[in-house]
């Protein structure tokens, strides 16, 4: 199946807030997200708009949230980069060492699993991260828990590897679990 992957314009928070509440209600739901379907429904509007104008190109630069779409214009799965500085503290896990991404939000919904959405998703995240220039970035990282198998055989498919570090979460339904950080370091570094 292919897969337009683009950036999100603004005006588009009602699918993002559709698709992300979809992720919330995925039976890995509290494996892959911090965040609960619970809190999120309850989510004024407002909420969504700001997030979709702070995540667009008409954004600060810091957060790029990536889609992929069918040719019938449904929204199959999508993931969201946020740009790291060294020092800066982290929205999850240890603060950045490097100038870094992270990529956060993963998710493809069930019926296109298996189907190369995540692939695209994931090329169109890191070139994108490579081509940032203020701060050139060293690495690309993320998380991943350490009983969501799937998701962890995609991401070292894909070329990331442990880089050892390790957090234990410390509230939510997963509290105790270890989150597991992986990393794709730049190309030639
Ligand atoms: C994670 C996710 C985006 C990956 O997309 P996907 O289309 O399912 O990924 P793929 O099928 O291309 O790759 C998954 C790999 O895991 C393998 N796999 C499938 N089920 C598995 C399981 N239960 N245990 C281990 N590996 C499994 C697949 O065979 C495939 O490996 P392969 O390419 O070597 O054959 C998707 O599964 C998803 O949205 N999951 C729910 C949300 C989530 O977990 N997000 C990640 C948070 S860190």
């Amino acid at each position: 199946m292919d897969y337009s992957i683009r950036t999100l314009r603004a005006d588009e928070w009602e699918k993002a807030r559709e698709l992300r509440l979809a992720a919330l209600q995925d039976p890995v739901a509290h494996l892959a997200f911090l965040d609960t379907y619970e809190d999120a429904v309850e989510r004024p509007d407002s909420f969504w708009q700001e997030r979709g104008a702070g995540a667009s190109e008409s954004g600060d630069g810091s957060v790029r949230p990536f889609v992929a779409e069918a040719a019938d214009g449904r929204w199959v799965g999508s993931v969201t980069v946020l740009v790291e500085r060294a020092s800066a503290d982290a929205v999850f896990g240890a603060s950045a060492k490097v100038d870094q991404t992270h990529i956060v939000g993963v998710y493809v919904r069930p019926e296109a699993r298996g189907g190369g959405a995540i692939d695209g998703l994931f090329r169109a995240a890191v070139e994108w991260s490579w081509t940032l220039s203020d701060p050139v970035v060293e690495r690309v990282r993320l998380y991943v828990h350490e009983d969501n198998a799937r998701a962890a055989a995609f991401y070292r498919r894909f070329g990331f590897v442990a880089s050892g570090a390790r957090v234990t979460l410390e509230s939510g339904v997963s509290a105790g679990a270890e989150e597991v950080e992986y990393e794709l370091p730049r190309p030639g570094a």
